[in-house]
């Protein structure tokens, strides 16, 4: 049997494998920490039956903190990319509803799936994944619902740099209220998580 020890270093192992053959897609070399995924999942109800859609799980860094919070309760829903993490998660998380695809599709995923509205987004996604056409943060509020959360994390040394930035206006072009975490030093790097609420266009 594996350990939650193993199983970590097997996943900073598969991790650091698809960073090398994929640096900018996957974006970190290490998988996100506890402390960081806990601050992604705030924006989840503690009640009833929401829906949780994640983009770019990764590992599943996030994944498990997402069904701690969820508690066998609504949908979790994966958008990722990479076929390989994918498979990772649907295999470790049986009842996550898992889709291969690259986000920037987001609203026509989920109707294709008749999935949505989303009562939470959490992303991990890179900032090339907002840089496609079209651009990928206007389609996050056409996801979610009205009353819907939205979060996304940045790396303290980066978040100034233009791309980042960029991100950042779009994310206060879209959502009538966006606010910044306290940085969450136990991660590598650091980090804040930005979480954003009332969608403009719904
Ligand atoms: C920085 S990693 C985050 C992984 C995990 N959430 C974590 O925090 O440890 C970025 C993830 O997004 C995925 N990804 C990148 N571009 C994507 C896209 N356009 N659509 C879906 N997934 C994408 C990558 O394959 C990778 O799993």
């Amino acid at each position: 049997m594996t350990t939650d020890q193993e199983r970590r270093g097997l996943d900073r192992g598969r991790f650091l494998w698809e960073f090398v053959r994929s640096p900018l897609r996957t974006a970190s070399a290490v998988p996100s920490s506890a402390w960081l995924a806990e601050r992604m999942v705030v924006g989840i109800p503690e009640r009833g039956e929401p829906v949780v859609v994640e983009l770019g799980a990764g590992t599943g860094a996030f994944t498990s903190a997402v069904q701690r919070r969820l508690a066998g309760r609504g949908r979790h829903v994966v958008v990722e990319l990479n076929d390989r993490f994918a498979a990772g998660i649907a295999r470790a998380y049986p009842s996550v509803e898992v889709i291969c695809e690259d986000a920037v599709r987001l609203p026509e995923l989920l109707a294709e799936r008749g999935v949505g509205p989303a009562d939470a987004i959490v992303s991990g996604l890179p900032w090339v994944a907002y840089a496609g056409e079209p651009p990928l943060i206007e389609s996050v509020p056409r996801a979610l619902a009205s009353s819907g959360v939205y979060t996304q994390f940045a790396y303290n040394w980066t978040r100034w740099a233009p791309p980042a930035r960029h991100l950042l206006d779009g994310l206060r072009t879209e959502f009538e209220e966006v606010m910044t975490s306290r940085t969450v030093w136990r991660n590598l790097p650091p980090a804040v998580v930005y979480l954003a609420r009332r969608p403009r266009r719904v």
